[in-house]
């Protein structure tokens, strides 16, 4: 027998977006909203049969892993930047373009930021110009594109292509070809902005990533749109710096093009930092449900949740995750200070907490 909680669940389950093919894509960019889950008091838990419990604390597992986006001060820079650079976007097709490099990081929250912003960006594109161009493509606003470890140039191409579903992704063309094909792509479905996320997975110090690197920015000259480059340390592993190994006149040309924008650590150094911290927490615990859910529930603890997760907005959605389910499983229905010293953070935040 199904109850509405898992009603509820077979609707608003855990998703499984694969952002790297346009279908995934697509499905991320026009997926609703998970409906509201409500939250029981515990009078009303006890009332629940054992399997309705089980469904019940299953979607409230679901939801409070996925609390809604928070428009952090940081995310609202980035986007500011982003907008920034897109609006040369607007350039005829003939000339040259602006990209950002997005680095910052492990956990801080750029791929979540990068995508909502091409998310709403492939939005705004579909609802003005519609899903078919007028060639009678696939209208595709947004490419994204994420690396693994050991890319090569052929790789990176295959990668474009699978996003665009072309035939050729697998067949075993030629570098050469591969590459045109991926320009074609991004040509007749009028892509606007392509986003390649954990670049750091290319060394560029390697033969193959230089060649990676070269790469992408011949894709980006012949290409009519705009790129975001994401990734971890790319300042350290100079992408895109002066002065690199062989063609330093490239290297100078594109730094030019390149617009760099990071996303911080929050921090407790001045009382705005705290503030923001604290504003930071109480978005989260308003979309909290367990059947003590209260005000301050977390805000009350805003330094020692900073100790243990240094500002790290990975860090914390784990800590909140953990201390959701914990809260659930020990029937305390509320987060306090005892369920906060019994979460397990990730490996950093642990070590870090440490010192
Ligand atoms: N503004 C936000 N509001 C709510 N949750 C967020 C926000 N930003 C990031 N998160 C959460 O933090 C976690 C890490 O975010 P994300 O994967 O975007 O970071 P990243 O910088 O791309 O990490 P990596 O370096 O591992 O690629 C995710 O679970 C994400 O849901
Ligand atoms: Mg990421």
């Amino acid at each position: 027998m199904t109850n509405r909680w898992a009603a509820w669940l077979s609707r608003n389950g855990t998703e499984s977006f694969h952002l790297a093919r346009k279908e995934g894509w697509d499905a991320f960019v026009n997926a609703a909203a998970r409906d509201p889950l409500e939250r029981l008091d515990r009078r009303q838990l006890a009332a629940l049969t054992a399997e309705e419990r089980e469904d019940y604390d299953e979607a409230r597992m679901v939801w409070n892993a996925n609390l809604p986006t928070v428009r952090t001060p940081q995310m609202i820079d980035a986007y500011s930047v982003f907008e920034q650079v897109m609006a040369s976007s607007r350039r005829d097709g003939d000339r040259q373009r602006g990209s950002v490099v997005f680095d910052a990081e492990a956990g801080r929250g750029k791929t979540t930021t990068v995508t909502r912003f091409a998310r709403d960006l492939h939005r705004r594109i579909y609802r003005r110009e519609g899903p078919v161009t007028a060639e009678g493509h696939q209208r595709l606003p947004v490419a994204f594109i994420p690396l693994s470890a050991g890319m090569t140039l052929k790789g990176l191409n295959q990668k474009i292509l699978e996003f665009y579903g072309h035939p050729a992704a697998t067949r075993s063309s030629t570098t050469t070809s591969l590459g045109a094909l991926a320009v074609d792509c991004v040509l007749s479905c009028q892509t606007r902005l392509i986003v390649i996320d954990d670049l750091h997975f290319i060394d560029f110090r390697h033969r193959h990533g230089i060649e990676v690197s070269n790469h992408l920015k011949w894709l980006a000259n012949e290409m009519p749109a705009t790129f975001i480059y994401v990734g971890i340390q790319l300042a350290e592993k100079r992408f895109f710096d002066d002065g690199l190994a062989g063609e330093q006149a490239v290297y100078a040309q594109t730094s030019r093009r390149a617009t760099r924008c990071s996303l911080s650590a929050f921090h407790l150094n001045s009382d705005a930092g705290y503030q923001v911290w604290v504003k930071t927490l109480r978005a989260f615990e308003d979309g909290i449900v367990l059947a003590d859910a209260h005000p301050g529930m977390l805000t009350d603890h805003a330094r020692e949740i900073f100790r243990r997760t240094q500002g790290n907005i990975a860090s914390l959605t784990n800590l909140i995750d953990r201390a959701c389910y914990l809260a659930i499983a020990t029937g305390t229905e509320a987060i306090d200070a005892d369920i906060l010293a019994a979460v397990t953070t990730d490996n950093a935040a642990t070590i870090s907490a440490a010192r």
